[in-house]
């Protein structure tokens, strides 16, 4: 041990790991090829304003969980709790507007939030972060769901639930507010105090409330369905029926708001029954006044992310499959002191011929050699000692049989790679 731990809420993914994330994200990566989203690779820290103005003032990430600071310049920058507001930031600021619209585009990678950690909760948590920017179309929502639910199905999550919601927009929210201020008002003294609090400024994020006396009050809280403008009935009519289309499955929730300000209209999620409290997997929703909020045009968006922390969870909770563990091909093996020089030569040969080939490094007996290949897993070991070395030839050991041939040199690497093609697994 040593007398520095990592910080509370962050984790290091070790090799006994973190083949099966590579696992995930040939699947994720794969899947957002086949939905036409090209990889963008987004900087980890932004100015703190993006996120202020484009997630809102008054939700939980910016008010109480980012982690900002200020830089030797003076500015002040903040770890990006999520990538929303980075990818809208940077469509606008490389003027994807001109291309043929809309522009999909997805990432990963560590997203930071000061919560109290617990499981499947961390203070730097992996996302992979799909937007389709610049559609209004009820049809982008339905192919944004339509994607997490096949990555999901691809990576072989079952016991998943849909919810799925609309929070409206500016023009139809304010009387939502104001049926919801009226009816919280009526039963004040049964909500906690943060949703006392939350009454005047967002009573929205009351519906949001995991609390048993908040959710007691909420469940007869007015629907945001009666609220709905013209135009946000009709798009989410559009979008539930081209779901039902698509033979998507998914439960109207009423309460279901999220906790970032910049959602309009669809508000989605995607929970899994193998999770205890923190069992979203996924969460999106469109962001037709993102763009504004943060100084640029109008661009309508709709985008989700899911979170990989919680996907790898799942995966490992339902046994589902990461695929094959990567093995190492070949363990070089030398059995005394002037074969050491050599075997280095002969693993570098294969390396080069794009066979991988590890060996020991610290003079160890050839009995712990061999145990440091069966260790590694190898499929072959590569053994030289002074026999081999007069003769110009190498040992080749098949590890699961036990089957050894003498190879020449020359052709070792030729060898090796027609036994490796033979051998399974
Ligand atoms: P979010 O719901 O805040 O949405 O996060 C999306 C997903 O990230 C969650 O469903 C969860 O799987 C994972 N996640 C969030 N916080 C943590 C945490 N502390 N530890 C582990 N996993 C976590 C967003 O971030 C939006 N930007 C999604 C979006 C994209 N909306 C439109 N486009």
């Amino acid at each position: 041990m040593s007398e520095i731990s990592a910080p509370k809420g962050v984790r290091d993914i070790l090799p006994d790991e973190s083949w099966k994330w590579d696992y995930v994200f040939g699947v994720l990566r794969k899947t957002a090829a086949d939905f036409g989203f090209s990889e963008v690779h987004l900087p980890i820290f932004e100015h703190t304003e993006l996120f202020s103005r484009g997630i809102g003032d008054t939700t939980d990430v910016v008010e109480k969980e980012m982690y900002t600071f200020t830089d030797k310049g003076g500015r002040s920058i903040t770890l990006r709790p999520e990538a929303t507001a980075s990818m809208v930031r940077s469509y606008l600021e490389h003027r994807m507007g001109t291309l043929p619209q809309p522009v999909k585009m997805w990432c990963a990678g560590p997203m930071f939030r000061y919560e109290r950690p617990q499981k499947g909760r961390y203070r730097q948590f992996w996302q992979v972060d799909f937007e389709s920017l610049g559609s209004a179309s009820p049809y982008a929502d339905a192919e944004i769901i339509a994607l997490s639910l096949e990555a999901f199905r691809r990576l072989g999550l079952s016991r998943l639930e849909v919810v799925i919601n609309s929070v409206g927009c500016p023009a139809c929210r304010p009387d939502y507010r104001r049926r919801l201020t009226e009816y919280f008002s009526s039963r004040e003294g049964d909500l906690c105090e943060t949703c006392r609090d939350r009454m005047g400024r967002n009573p929205l994020r009351i519906l949001d409330c995991k609390k048993e006396s908040c959710r007691q009050v909420t469940e007869d809280a007015p629907s945001v369905y009666e609220s709905l403008c013209g135009e946000c009935r009709e798009h989410f009519d559009a979008v539930r029926s081209s779901l039902d289309g698509l033979g998507a499955v998914y439960r109207l929730d009423k309460r279901l708001v999220r906790g970032l300000d910049y959602y309009t209209k669809t508000a989605y999620e995607v929970l899994s029954g193998a999770l205890g409290s923190q069992n979203a997997v996924c969460g999106g929703g469109r962001y037709d006044n993102l763009a504004e909020a943060i100084g640029g045009p109008h661009v309508p968006g709709v985008g989700f992310a899911a979170g990989v922390d919680r996907i790898l969870m799942v995966m490992e909770q339902e046994g589902c499959s990461f695929g094959k563990e990567p093995r190492l091909d070949v363990f070089g093996v030398a059995l005394d002191f002037r074969s050491r020089a050599a075997i280095l030569s002969v693993v570098d040969l294969l390396r080069k011929n794009g066979i991988s080939a590890d060996m020991d490094f610290n003079d160890r007996s050839m009995k712990a050699q061999m145990k440091a290949a069966s260790a590694r897993n190898a499929r072959l070991a590569c053994i030289l000692g002074e026999d081999e070395l007069t003769r110009g030839t190498v040992a080749v050991k098949d590890l699961t049989t036990g089957e050894q041939k003498e190879i020449a040199g020359e052709g070792l690497a030729q060898a090796v790679k027609e036994m490796l093609s033979t051998l399974k697994g």
